[in-house]
């Protein structure tokens, strides 16, 4: 499906002028679209007379940029000391088996995305999963289970 290209130009419009607004509106298109599409990148570099090669390194430089569109739900499973040491990996492995993805992917049916992070500063609270914008601390497998079965319903 093809993107409103003026709806684009609108954007990078709303920053002309101004130095250094490649990252602020490749974000404003990632959250208008939760990802940055090919398309966009285009457009972006034509209206800035950059490279588009140069804005595809931006967008891989920078791990908040998507170049694929994510799930409905975003299930980040945090991997930081505290979490790895309180059974973080035995939940990123279960859930990687159980959607049949691997960190970074989305599910065929576009439902949910998977993420590993650092730390999401709740250690107190480990091992940590996020999904969405709520916090699920002291995690197990059997709480994963019962929140995926939730979140499906
Ligand atoms: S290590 Fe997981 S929240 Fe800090």
């Amino acid at each position: 499906m093809g993107l409103d290209v003026s709806k684009l130009k609108e954007i990078v419009v709303q920053y002309s002028g101004k130095k250094g607004m490649l990252i602020p509106i490749l974000q404003k298109i990632q959250s208008i679209y939760g990802y940055v599409p090919a398309q966009a990148i285009d457009v972006v570099a034509e209206e800035l007379s950059i490279s588009p090669v140069r804005i595809y390194g931006v967008l891989t430089f920078y791990k908040q940029f998507y170049l694929k569109p994510r799930g409905k739900h975003i299930i980040k499973v945090c991997q930081g000391t505290a979490c790895h040491v309180m059974g973080g990996k035995e939940i990123l492995e279960y859930l990687e088996d159980k959607m049949s993805i691997r960190e970074g992917q989305t599910t065929e049916d576009g439902f949910f995305s998977l993420e590993r992070v650092a730390c999401l500063g709740c250690c107190g609270m480990a091992p940590v999963v996020m999904i969405d914008d709520n916090f699920y601390g002291r995690c197990s497998v059997q709480k994963i289970e019962d929140l995926l079965k939730r979140f499906r319903q």
